[in-house]
């Protein structure tokens, strides 16, 4: 199973996505765990403020190691070691090889678990990077407005990818990133809906002919609009 522990100001956001699908059936078959911890209930400030201004100037506020040490400080004393992962663009980038790592178990019975640190305002203070963070995070070339929807996405897939997880119906054979091709179109019932057609070769049931064309697809796509996974630029 796949403890997934999360520290943000905003636990809230957490309640409700990974309450559906997949995440949630993997949730009641014992595969992933959930806990939801605040930062905010961590300080020792009076005003329980979590965030200061930036020393040598700058746009914003950052988020204080106070309150995020003393987190991370308790959830270790429950649990025992874990890595800690915080989402920011400054990140590795979250791939299908690295999600994978993340999802490996080497035994079902074993528990691993995740601190995922979800940062808000114009980041977290350095020092929470050098003498805590073990991995940093980024799911893309945009900058978000906190880590949560990071962490959220983070879950999800690595979820996606644990033995268990996922029905037939649902495998994770002929996806997209597999073999570095973008997946092939599909289509399902009707073969004609309002004169848009089906493209023929699909409904001759011809498997080998069915298999070219679904493979011609992929590279044309990639081409199309994923250069880079062909190792072009
Ligand atoms: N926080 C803000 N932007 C992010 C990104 N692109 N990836 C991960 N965490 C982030």
């Amino acid at each position: 199973m796949i403890h997934f522990i999360t520290l943000s100001i905003f636990p809230q956001i957490f309640e409700s996505p990974l309450n559906y699908s997949i995440i949630k059936r993997a949730k009641d078959k014992g595969l992933v765990k959930f806990s939801h911890y605040n930062i905010r209930d961590f300080t020792t400030n009076k005003h329980k403020n979590v965030d200061d201004a930036i020393y040598g100037g700058g746009a914003g506020q950052l988020m204080t190691p106070q309150p995020i040490f003393d987190a991370v400080k308790y959830i270790k004393q429950e649990y025992g070691d874990i890595k800690l992962i915080f989402f920011t663009p400054k990140g590795r980038r979250l791939t299908t090889n690295l999600v994978k790592e993340f999802a490996y178990l080497p035994d079902n019975n074993i528990t691993k678990r995740f601190i995922l640190l979800s940062g808000r305002y114009e980041g977290i203070d350095n020092r929470i990077r050098e003498y805590l963070v073990d991995e940093e995070v980024s799911i893309g070339d945009y900058i978000l407005s906190g880590g949560e929807f990071a962490s959220l996405i983070f879950i999800d897939t690595v979820t996606r990818y644990i033995e268990g997880a996922l029905g037939n119906k649902e495998s994770l054979k002929d996806e997209s990133f597999n073999d570095s091709l973008l997946e092939y179109p599909q289509y399902t019932r009707p073969a004609n809906f309002r004169g848009m057609k089906v493209p023929e070769i699909l409904l001759n049931g011809n498997h080998k002919k069915i298999k070219e064309w679904q493979i011609q697809k992929q590279i044309e796509i990639t081409k199309k609009v994923r250069r880079d996974l062909l190792g072009e630029i």
